[in-house]
């Protein structure tokens, strides 16, 4: 079907159908730039599930087809890295799993992986409810001035104390949580355009750009700081930065201290912005679909109860994990996956370039009426034991697919499970009248004027 050496090409060769563009794609660039979702759906739309498009010279494929899929990110992963925004990224993000390649990524994610296995789960689980109980506390006292939220705000303070609490347990303190809570905020509120050229943009006199780089080394300093502390002496504690610390490579070398740097930080950055995302999403959506939000508590009534959640919920609480997965289906926090194409290599009679660019959109697949019934309906049943038996491989990818899959997908579906049965249990939320709902694909997908929501205690 594809791969194959270049001296066995047919013939017939060709590329795949796409625009064609004035001004040497420019333009394309420009509407990929500012709203790149709106415009990879334009172009599926238009050319279906193989297209391309060329962009000042440079060509990107955009990729819709499962087997095409399979072969990118499972079958011959090694030759297609991240591309050149990753690396870009690296000034920002450092050289953790996220950004890195080839035999270095491997070694890492391998050092890194028993940090998030089915049997860390019940540690992690206890911090989580620690911190939603947290909020929850926290709501009731603020609603007694003020019932409106603003719903991701909230949901990325959340998740900037059940990260740091993961990576760190007992070394969380406030000037930590304050630089990186403000560190993540202003990253998110950077113009993406800065992220094309992050490391001459981070020389910018403008004010935007001084403020995060001071978040960013207010950051480094108090991560610097519990990294000098729990290495020089010598503490020893059952959370993820605990486990990466005593992580050896095949050779039995630890991770150097900027690597060890680096990974940590990748963490924080991979967990916060994505989860927060979900939860927000997820209850906007129920918000939206009361009959199925009625359901979920009803579901929370009958197997927590009043009492405190336990471990032992999560598998029962199968309705709120459908809830989850439809929310992922619909709202994919990670709308692309970008590839670079490390060799020519051709799928089926299409021909793609070394050196191109390969776009993977979660988001136009599970919105794919191919490969889910009435795609734009929120319907949890979905995900029912016997209805998911026929969601297609590849068609369903929030956590992406391969050896580049994300490393926290069991974390985040537990923590996602806790903090709606929890909320649900407690709080009726009710937009905000007048409230604009709309979607930006910056980083990723997020609400572009945030969820105003009114709660209700229950
Ligand atoms: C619902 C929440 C989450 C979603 C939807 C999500 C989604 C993803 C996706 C799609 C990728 C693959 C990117 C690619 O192939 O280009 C990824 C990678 C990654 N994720 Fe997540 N993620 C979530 C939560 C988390 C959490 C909680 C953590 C850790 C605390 C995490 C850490 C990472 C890391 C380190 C990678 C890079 C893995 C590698 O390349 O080896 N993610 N995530």
């Amino acid at each position: 079907m594809n791969g194959l050496p270049l001296d066995n090409i047919p013939k017939n060769i060709q590329e795949p159908p796409g625009p064609k563009h004035k001004f040497l794609g420019a333009n394309a660039y420009l509407s990929f730039l500012t709203d790149g979702l709106s415009y990879l759906s334009k172009l599926h739309k238009e050319y279906g599930d193989i297209a391309m498009l060329k962009a000042s010279g440079h060509r990107i494929y955009l990729i819709a087809d499962l087997k095409y899929i399979d072969y990118i990110l499972v079958r011959d992963p090694e030759n297609f890295t991240k591309g050149p925004g990753f690396q870009r990224g690296k000034i920002l993000l450092g050289n953790g799993i996220l950004t890195s390649e080839g035999e270095f990524h491997h070694s890492h994610r391998r050092m890194i992986n028993p940090a998030f296995t089915r049997s860390r789960w019940g540690h992690y689980f206890a911090v989580v409810r620690k911190c939603v109980n947290n909020l929850i506390k926290e709501w009731e006292e603020r609603f007694k001035v003020n019932n409106e939220i603003e719903l991701h705000e909230e949901m990325m303070s959340l998740f900037v104390e059940i990260i740091l609490n993961t990576i760190f347990s007992d070394d969380k303190n406030s000037a930590l949580t304050k630089h990186a809570g403000e560190f993540m905020d202003l990253f998110h509120k950077l113009n993406p355009l800065y992220l094309l050229n992050p490391e001459k943009s981070l020389r910018l006199p403008f004010p935007s750009i001084k403020k995060i780089t001071k978040a960013k080394e207010n950051l480094d300093k108090e991560i610097h700081k519990i990294l000098d502390k729990r290495i020089n002496e010598n503490i020893k504690r059952d959370d993820v930065l605990g486990i990466i610390l005593e992580a050896k490579d095949e050779e039995g070398k630890k991770m150097t201290r900027q690597e060890l740097y680096d990974e940590i930080f990748t963490l924080y950055m991979a967990g916060i912005d994505t989860s927060a995302k979900v939860m927000t999403w997820g209850f906007y959506l129920l918000e939206q679909n009361k009959t199925e939000a009625q359901i979920l508590r009803k579901e929370v009534d009958e197997i927590v109860g009043k009492r405190d959640i336990e471990f032992e919920d999560f598998e029962k609480l199968v309705y709120t994990r459908m809830v989850l997965n439809e929310t992922m289906r619909m709202y994919p926090p990670v709308w692309l996956l970008p590839r670079t194409a490390e060799k020519d290599f051709y799928l089926d009679d299409y021909f793609v370039f070394k050196g191109s660019s390969i776009f993977i959109t979660p988001y136009l697949l599970h919105r794919n009426p191919k490969y889910f019934e009435n795609p734009d309906k929120f319907d949890p049943e979905r995900f029912n034991a016997e209805r998911k038996k026929s969601i297609k491989k590849f068609s369903f990818i929030p956590f992406g697919a391969g050896p580049r899959v994300c490393i926290g997908e069991g974390f985040a579906l537990l923590h996602g499970a806790v903090i709606l049965s929890l909320i649900s249990r407690n709080f009726k939320m009710t937009l905000k009248k007048g409230h604009r709902i709309a979607l930006s694909s910056s980083i990723t997908l997020r609400p572009k004027y945030g969820i105003k929501m009114h709660l209700e205690k229950i």
